[in-house]
């Protein structure tokens, strides 16, 4: 029977222990895993197949999981290896099964993915020979996918040296939320919400990730020399926003999808200086500073909100709103198309108050913590006056009683188990994404002023003025 094996380097770091096991073991326990998978973790540290996989029961906390636990760490072995030095490959390519078809998870830190990948093909470890028993050969690489344009390309013609386009899965692990996902089925399945779904009737979208956690618990090392615009915008909302923004692919293959996110970013507006000191909010969380590992002055933003704009056809003058940052009131991420209103104005006389002009119908996606579908619309209310009332219309995934969903890790390291590129990044995304961020970086850097600083708890209010000319605040979140 066919094998597959998956080798994760850097396998003593957290992320194996955190996300990619419990993502296998629900896999496991949802029979979404390939049969006759075995795991190699490989890493520098010391340790015996049993002592790693003790490790790692250590981080279980899921009561299904740790039932299924001692059959299924029978699958697990573990390499003690220096990946970077010919021995340590050679101990590698020893050990790995070449006729299985083999995923090399790379959970290491970004300057060690071309290094990785250029020992594994000079092994011969990524290449199917003509001929040769083997099955396939991938790679999924974490992010951050480079600091900027620049290093974004290069590693990509690094990589793209070794490896073909297809056989490299880049994560962005949005996208293997269900909510995130079901954006487009929702759009393209349902034709009443795509026919509205243009600058025609659209006023503005809304694309908000909030987060209440800040960045302690050693992780600002890494953030402070990112902050929010690389760390969140430049992947996941770019994401986001090319899903709700692109066109009906020609179909649900990966390339056709892939092949419609790029005309967005590609048709992204890159933002002058002076656009950027009116269209985006910097701010930095007040307490950050004091942050262990945080450097004196930090200019760093724990937030940012911009107006963004799509320059096509279908979007042309509708203001993106993007917002993400830490130490927020909550964590919620959310979706908001605001409509039009209506027309003529036939409602709001003098005597009826204000009710009916300012809130526009809006649909609100809402993918985390609970994932929802919200439409908001005005009714009359009852009596002899024509005073509206809000009214909204909503529907909770947990009504479909299908079960919790499974985790982001889940879906895409079993997409990627099985050949399933779709909700992975492909390499020209990334690099337009960069560019997009790196306008906006590159005028930051020549800008005298400072972030904005907010309260813990609450938005910058300068991010308010975004919505110029447009009805409607930043949402927030689910209510109920
Ligand atoms: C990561 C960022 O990509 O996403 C983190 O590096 C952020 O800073 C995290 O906290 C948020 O992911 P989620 O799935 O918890 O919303």
């Amino acid at each position: 029977m066919s094998k597959t094996q998956l080798i994760i380097f850097g396998a003593s770091g957290d992320l194996t222990a955190r996300k990619l096991i419990p993502a296998l073991l629900g896999a496991q326990l949802a029979g979404s895993l390939p049969e006759n998978l075995e795991i190699l973790g490989v890493s520098r540290s010391a340790y015996t197949d049993q002592q790693f996989r003790d490790g790692l029961r250590e981080w279980l906390n899921d009561d299904a999981h740790i039932q299924i636990w001692d059959t299924f760490s029978e699958k697990i072995s573990y390499i003690s290896a220096d990946a970077l030095k010919p021995e340590g490959m050679n101990t590698i390519c020893e050990t790995v099964d070449h006729s299985a078809g083999l995923l090399f998870y790379l959970a290491l830190k970004p300057s060690l993915f071309d290094p990785i990948v250029t020992a594994l093909s000079e092994q011969g470890m990524l290449r199917m020979k003509p001929g040769e028993p083997v099955r396939w050969r991938r790679v999924v690489i974490e992010k951050p996918f480079g600091t900027d344009y620049e290093s974004a390309r290069k590693l990509n013609q690094a990589l793209l040296t070794h490896l073909r386009e297809d056989q490299l899965y880049r994560i962005d692990h949005y996208l293997g939320k269900e909510t995130v996902q079901n954006i487009l089925s929702f759009r393209f399945q349902n034709a009443i919400f795509e026919s509205l779904w243009s600058r025609e009737h659209v006023e503005s979208v809304e694309i908000s990730v909030c987060e209440s956690v800040g960045v302690a618990g050693g992780r600002a090392a890494y953030y402070d020399g990112s902050g929010a615009l690389r760390d969140m915008v430049q992947n996941h909302l770019m994401q986001i926003l090319s899903l709700v923004a692109m066109e009906a692919p020609a179909s649900m293959a990966a390339e056709a999808i892939r092949d419609e996110k790029i005309k967005v970013l590609r048709s992204l507006q890159r933002m002058t200086p002076a656009q950027v000191e009116r269209d985006v909010v910097r701010a930095q969380y007040a307490g950050y500073l004091q942050e262990e590992g945080v450097p004196e002055g930090s200019r760093t933003e724990t937030y940012v909100a911009l107006r963004a704009h799509i320059h096509n056809w279908r979007w042309s003058g509708v203001p993106f709103l993007l917002r993400t940052g830490k130490r927020l009131q909550k964590k919620f991420t959310e979706v908001i198309l605001r409509f039009r209103t209506p027309p003529v104005d036939l409602l709001n006389g003098p005597t009826d108050g204000e009710a009916c002009a300012l809130r526009p119908n809006a649909l609100h996606l809402l993918i985390q913590p609970h994932e929802q579908i919200k439409m908001d619309f005005l009714v009359k209310q009852p009596g002899p006056g024509t005073m509206m009332a809000p009214a909204t219309l909503k529907f909770d995934y947990r009504e479909l009683q299908t079960g919790p969903t499974p985790p982001a890790y889940q879906r895409l390291l079993v997409d990627a188990l099985n050949g399933n590129a779709t909700l992975f990044v492909r390499g020209d995304e990334i690099e337009e994404a960069w560019q997009f961020v790196d306008a906006i970086i590159a005028a930051w850097q020549e800008s005298p002023t400072p972030p904005h600083t907010y309260t813990p708890g609450t938005d910058p209010e300068a991010a308010d003025g975004l919505f110029r000319g447009c009805e409607g605040i930043w949402g927030h979140g689910d209510e109920s």
